[in-house]
């Protein structure tokens, strides 16, 4: 029997309890005759790392990574650390360590699920955001000079190539091909970002010959945000910029009923190195080590992971056991105005997983 090997870094705040739920419901479903197993590696770099040893995951990290299937990430952030020293310290870390340059956010309004958009049906929400994951606004070109000075200077510079931006448009053009809609969306600003952003339009133009069967529109990133309020069902695959997508998968999954639920995957199409599945959301402080956090973004993000891994029946089956959870008031957590706990919501997916 194949036994996967899965990597699980849970990271900081809730990350460390929505983890090992989502290993629990991945052991429930090769427990219930999936026909594969796991062995389960947990690496616990993140905070508690950085205070120990001086950085977010040790130098021979990514080599630690490399040999496994896939990754299962919570999430970084912790308040004792600046922000970008925990993002690109780990989480960026390994998805340009290993060029994981597909981030794909999928959007869908999960059966119970009470979202804010009142004049759409929850069928007319269905969308995949395609986020360009190594490069534009997270290039991490730029930098600081004469720091305190009153000639202080500070540089973002978003850098594109003709390489990075090819690789993403085929790719979101191949997955808005396999949807049965069909449609791809491409997010631009390219009236007021006179360079990158017209090379970005032009080449989408080119692979877009590459496919003839996909249809496709153009929309600036601000306007993009009123379609998906105000005609949700005119959308269905988009691809956008690292940042515009950042901004833009937080729009969706407010819209979606919570931020508790999305899953994402940071995905290298070409599998040199493993891909990595993650909850959207963050460390969330706050509510961290109460067993109040919504595990349903994990879950899902297990179902890309199981995807990715070529296991479509069971990916289906997760995805069903979830959605027959979602659809219990009682079962939702609270995000989700509920009063449920992690550990409720997770064992009655197990339940339904053994129980089908
Ligand atoms: C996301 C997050 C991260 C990002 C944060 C935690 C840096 O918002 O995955 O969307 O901006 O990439
Ligand atoms: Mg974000």
């Amino acid at each position: 029997m194949k036994t996967y090997r899965i990597a699980c870094i849970p990271g900081d705040g809730i990350g460390k309890e929505v983890i090992p739920a989502g290993q629990e419901v991945l052991q429930a479903l090769a427990a219930a005759g999936a026909g594969f197993g796991f062995a389960f590696t947990s690496f616990g770099w993140g905070g508690d790392w950085y205070r120990a040893h001086g950085q977010m995951m040790p130098d021979d990290g990514l080599e630690a990574l490399r040999g496994m299937d896939a990754i299962l990430f919570g999430s970084a952030g912790d308040p004792q650390i600046p922000d970008h020293v925990t993002l690109w310290g780990l989480r960026l870390k390994i998805c340009q360590g290993f060029d994981q340059y597909a981030n794909v956010r999928p959007t869908r309004i999960l059966p119970g699920i009470d979202a804010p958009l009142k004049r759409c049906t929850p069928r007319d929400l269905d969308w995949v955001i395609v986020r360009e994951n190594s490069e534009g606004e997270y290039a991490g070109v730029g930098g600081r000079a004469h720091q305190g000075h009153p000639i202080e200077v500070a540089t973002d510079v978003s850098m594109m190539t003709r390489a990075g931006v090819e690789r993403i448009m085929r790719f979101a053009f191949r997955l808005a091909q396999s949807r049965p809609r069909k449609l791809l969306t491409v997010v631009t600003k390219s009236n007021a970002q006179r360079h990158a952003m017209v090379m970005w339009d032009q080449i989408a133009a080119e692979v877009a010959r590459e496919f003839p069967d996909v249809r496709w529109d153009k929309e600036l990133v601000d306007a993009c945000t009123a379609r998906m309020v105000n005609r949700p069902a005119s959308l269905d695959t988009l691809v956008a910029t690292n940042l515009h997508a950042d901004i833009l998968s937080d729009l969706a999954a407010a819209l979606a009923g919570s931020l508790g639920i999305a899953p994402t995957g940071n995905i290298d199409p070409e599998r040199r190195y493993p891909s990595m599945f993650e909850p959207i959301h963050g460390s969330a402080f706050d509510i961290m080590g109460q067993g109040l956090a919504n595990p349903i973004g994990t879950f899902w993000s297990c179902v890309m992971l199981l995807e990715h891994l070529g296991e479509h029946e069971a990916a289906a089956r997760l995805m069903q056991a979830i959605e027959s959870v979602t659809a219990d008031p009682a079962l939702h957590t609270g995000d989700l105005g509920g009063k449920a706990r992690t550990a409720d919501v997770t064992s009655a997916v197990c339940h339904r997983l053994k129980n089908r």
